[in-house]
């Protein structure tokens, strides 16, 4: 596309999201609405793209990325009003694209079809949708083009009924005309505002004519008003994702039930349990099996590794055909070879882990470097921070770390080396050798057990 100007609309509050946070900001698949919105723009190459900020738009600007350019709408006058305060950033020699920051589902087919329609003409997105109560209503002449909108609430009773063509707010504007036409929209409407919509009539009226686009999914083009509108395209957003999840073939156990915040890519024959989220980017290799109530974020699970129920991995590299959970703890910096099993409430962070070694039951392995076929007992906590500095554990191949073994980072068990149950491990431990630190076993002579005293009778 290259040669358009984009605004997108976001000055206006969104009374009816009852909330302190500026409506164009709250998220659906863990993203900003107007933030997707600015995804979908920059995809289409523009020369600039402008949104148009007004209610909560410091934080709505800093919520942008740097370099965006922002126009404040100081008193929000209407959509014809908000396009007006971009005009001064944008190229007047090429068409703008106008979207809205609350229709986070908007999708570029659409938008690029509606720019191959209007050519150098004016063009809008439509929709028909079941209920139209609330949107502005195409005017449709006997060419099949767009005559003019009318607002809902400037509707008659009649045009309610038989206008069922919706403006779905994107529209574009041909080359050299926005200035002129904005400039002389009048707000002598129910609304008091200046309306965008009303330059289709001033199209028509200097001989450019206005085609109509359908969208190609009228519930991509919807707009967010509330919670419950937010929620509705959220469902229908992860529909579509697990729709194509499951086209690459991926098992869904649930197709209602999967979240997915951020990229996430599936190898053939991977199967997902149900209630999973997906966030940042996560990639997951062929025959991997997900339980349910995962939540895996920036994170790459290897050839068929096994991660079972109630599983958080977070920054972290599981190995092909290990086995993870359920109720495990992968944090930031965790890699694991092939074949690791890390079992119930085992938290690993910033720990690497060779092939065939195993953490299986209740463990705390943090800045280790954990050999191959190591196994380390229920209960071993590495001590890995002193109240100021971290340190690191490093255990070699074959070693066996016993149950309830604290090991002193900085401390390094040698290769083959055996821990016993209960040490606390100061000093590095040699290989291939038993290391125990225990207080000798002694039993009491004649000791009895404490008796329950009579209660005392008041
Ligand atoms: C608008 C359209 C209507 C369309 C509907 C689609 C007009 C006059 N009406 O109606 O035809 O069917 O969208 O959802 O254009 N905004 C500003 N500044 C303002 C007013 C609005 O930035 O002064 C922004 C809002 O933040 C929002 C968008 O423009 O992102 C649409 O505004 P909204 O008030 O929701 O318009 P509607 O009455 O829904
Ligand atoms: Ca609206």
């Amino acid at each position: 596309m290259g040669n358009i100007n984009i605004v997108i609309l976001a000055a206006g509050q969104g009374k009816r999201m009852m909330s302190s946070i500026p409506k164009v900001l709250h998220p659906l698949a863990g993203v900003p609405m107007v933030r997707r919105v600015l995804s979908a723009a920059q995809g289409l190459n523009p020369a600039a793209v402008v949104v148009v900020i007004g209610h909560g738009g410091e934080s709505v600007k800093a919520a942008l990325p740097a370099g965006t350019l922002t126009a404040v709408q100081f008193e929000q006058k209407g959509t014809g009003h908000a396009v007006a305060q971009a005009l001064p950033l944008l190229d007047a020699s090429l068409p703008t694209l106008v979207l809205c920051g609350d229709v986070p589902c908007i999708n570029g087919a659409d938008l690029q079809a509606l720019l191959a329609k209007a050519g150098s003409d004016m063009a809008v997105l439509t929709a028909t949708p079941a209920d139209a109560t609330g949107y502005g209503r195409m005017v449709i002449n006997a060419a099949g083009l767009i005559e003019r909108i009318v607002e809902h609430k400037d509707c008659t009773p009649a045009q309610r009924v038989v206008l069922t063509e919706i403006n779905t707010g994107v529209m574009v504007l041909p080359a050299g005309k926005a200035a002129t036409w904005l400039a002389a929209l009048q707000p002598n409407n129910a609304q008091g505002e200046y309306y965008l919509t009303d330059c289709v009539a001033l199209s028509n009226a200097d001989g450019v004519p206005v085609h109509r686009v359908p969208a190609a999914k009228a519930w991509q083009t919807e707009g967010v008003n509330s919670r419950a509108q937010l929620a509705m395209l959220e469902r229908l957003h992860q529909r579509e994702l697990a729709d194509a999840l499951m086209a690459k073939g991926v098992a869904l156990a649930d197709p209602a039930r999967i979240d997915v915040r951020g990229e996430l890519h599936c190898e053939q024959d991977v199967s997902i349990d149900v209630n999973c989220v997906f966030e940042g980017r996560v990639h997951i290799a062929t025959g991997a099996v997900i339980g349910a109530n995962c939540i895996l974020k920036d994170c790459t699970i290897a050839a068929g590794a096994q991660i079972l129920p109630f599983t958080h991995i977070d920054h972290a590299t599981v190995g092909a055909g290990s086995r993870i959970g359920p109720y495990a703890r992968l944090r930031p910096g965790t890699l694991l070879a092939n074949d690791c099993h890390v079992g119930n409430f085992v938290e690993l962070k910033n720990t690497q882990m060779a092939a065939h070694s195993k953490a299986n039951h209740l463990a705390y392995v943090g800045d280790a470097t954990i050999g191959s076929q190591v196994n380390i007992g229920a209960g071993v906590i590495t001590c890995n921070y002193d109240g100021a500095n971290k340190h690191r554990t490093v255990i070699e191949d074959r070693a066996f770390v016993g149950s309830d073994v604290q090991l002193i980072a900085p401390v390094t068990v040698g290769a083959g080396a055996t821990i016993g149950a209960g040490t606390t491990l100061s000093k590095d431990a040699p290989p291939e050798q038993l290391t125990v630190s225990r207080a000798k076993q002694i039993t009491v002579e004649g000791w009895k057990r404490p008796v329950k005293l009579p209660k005392p009778a008041n």
